[in-house]
């Protein structure tokens, strides 16, 4: 089917960049989505001892009850791009936030393994559907001067998500409630779609509907000192220079080669570099770093991955419009690399297996070096590879082709999810933590190098400005 996306952020000059009530509610609906994000994310490490229990669970089945949610968040981002052109952006929000509401539901009445992978499923679709949605209604929707701001507000509310998940972990983990656990995610989900009935259309999706008295109105409640004919009129301008069908086939086009390479080769690098590795299995690596307790473990992956992580995020909001994309990405990576560089050299010091339960009754100064530099990590990871890469992937394609793109990029995110944290145990066991850690440094590295070369600064830019930014150089 044909793909045509009016071009967000083609500011007129009136425009104030004001957060108006309205852009309020654009913005709670891009902060309820994230944190159903990161819920998910955080949440099955505590709930996976509960259910391996009643289920009486095989590996096999462990593993499927992991990572079906990612299997359904691949399948649903890659509808989501073909879903938000025909029904536009506000109403897949709907469809995921219903679909993520059904499959907790089904989660928490599971009476087998098989309803409640399909459940697993279920949550999965929405998710992915979200995360493909909600940023391209947040960019589409905010104006040029707020825009990374609104995307890195996204992603603060992934990391409220999954602070909220240990949480709710730390309570209800003790008792094996995975039930309340999962289910749970009903409530946000819930939030979502009421709030998201509530929520404006994108004037941009309504101009490329021809509904421009529609567009009208949603543009004033968001916008209400943009002088509204001339903005139409300019986004109607970029529609028609935009007014070529899109395929799935144009997406790999040479002449969009550089925004698909951008795009996806950051989804690729903000996941190899260790992100999920440290999210899954903060407990078993402070466990082998000496935290014997399974409170002090809580705690620490509490306070010492989630905690910061959303108080770094802060640091991205402030300054990705100000100092821009670029430069966060490439100081983000240096610490990073560094910090799992001395985590893997913390780890040569430390006792592991049966020797470290029965040595230390309490972490090790290089246990206490591996926490430290875990918290280096994360607020780097927190201020620029979390932020910066949603926000790119969201800004460099081209009108026809960002629904598509966008998709495409979130479903290789989730793959690339999805194999760091298949292989992470495997990767410790074959070559040990410290080869593991000093691997996931050279990543740093190699993605540092990468992004250097290739991926250009879009700070400020409208996204025409963007596109300008490709012919220039290709
Ligand atoms: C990533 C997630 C990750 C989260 C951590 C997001 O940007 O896409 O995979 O779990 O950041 O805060």
């Amino acid at each position: 089917m044909s793909t045509v996306i009016s071009t967000p952020g083609a500011l007129s000059p009136s425009s104030t960049g004001r957060l108006t009530p309205w852009l309020g509610v654009v913005l709670v609906v891009v902060l309820t989505a994230g944190a159903l994000f990161g819920y998910d994310q955080g949440v099955i490490s505590g709930a996976l001892p509960g259910i391996k229990e009643t289920f009486s669970l095989s590996l096999l089945m462990v593993q499927v009850v992991t990572s079906w949610v990612t299997l359904g968040a691949l399948l649903g981002s890659l509808v989501a791009g073909e879903l938000g052109d025909r029904m536009g952006r506000k109403r897949t929000v709907l469809v995921a936030a219903a679909s993520f509401t059904l499959g907790a539901v089904v989660q928490y009445l599971a009476v087998d393994t098989a309803m409640l992978v399909a459940g697993r499923l279920i949550v999965g679709a929405g998710v992915g559907m979200a995360a493909v949605a909600a940023p391209i209604y947040a960019a589409e929707l905010a104006p040029a001067s707020l825009r990374g701001r609104f995307v890195s507000g996204y992603q603060l509310a992934i990391t409220i998500g999954i602070f909220l998940a240990y949480l709710v972990n730390g309570q209800l983990s003790a008792k094996g409630d995975w039930r309340l656990m999962l289910g749970a995610a009903a409530v946000p989900g819930l939030a979502l779609f009421v709030v998201g009935l509530l929520a404006p259309e994108s004037p941009r999706w309504l101009m490329l509907e021809k509904r421009r008295a529609d567009a009208a109105t949603e543009l004033r409640k968001v916008e209400p000192d943009v002088a509204v004919d001339e903005r139409l009129t300019t986004i109607e301008q970029s529609l028609a220079a935009d007014a070529h069908a899109a395929t799935w086939g144009e997406l790999f086009a040479k002449q969009w080669r550089r925004p698909l390479l951008v795009a996806l080769g950051l989804a690729v690098f903000q996941q190899v570099t260790g992100i999920n590795a440290i999210i899954y299995y903060a407990n078993q690596i402070f466990a082998a770093a000496g935290f014997n307790t399974e409170a002090a473990r809580a705690s620490v992956t509490l306070w010492a991955i989630g905690g910061i992580n959303v108080a770094a995020t802060f640091i991205a909001i402030a300054f990705i419009d100000r100092i821009g994309r670029r430069k966060l990405l490439l100081v983000g990576l240096v610490g990073m690399g560094l910090s799992l560089a001395v985590v893997g050299v913390a780890f040569r010091f430390i006792a592991t297996g049966a020797a470290a339960s029965a040595a230390a009754a309490a972490p090790s100064t290089a246990g206490i070096v591996t926490v430290g530099a875990l918290v280096v990590f994360i607020t780097c990871f927190a201020f620029s590879l979390g932020p910066v890469v949603w926000t790119v992937i969201n800004e460099v394609f081209p009108a026809p082709l960002r629904s598509r793109g966008v998709a495409l990029a979130t479903a290789v995110n989730w793959g690339s999810a999805w194999l760091v944290s298949q292989f992470f145990l495997s990767l410790v066991t074959a070559i040990g933590s410290s080869l593991t850690f000093g691997l996931l440094a050279l990543l740093c590295v190699v993605g540092w190098l990468w992004i250097y070369r290739v991926v250009p600064e879009t700070k400020g830019l409208t996204l025409e400005k963007v596109q300008e930014l490709w012919s220039s150089k290709s």
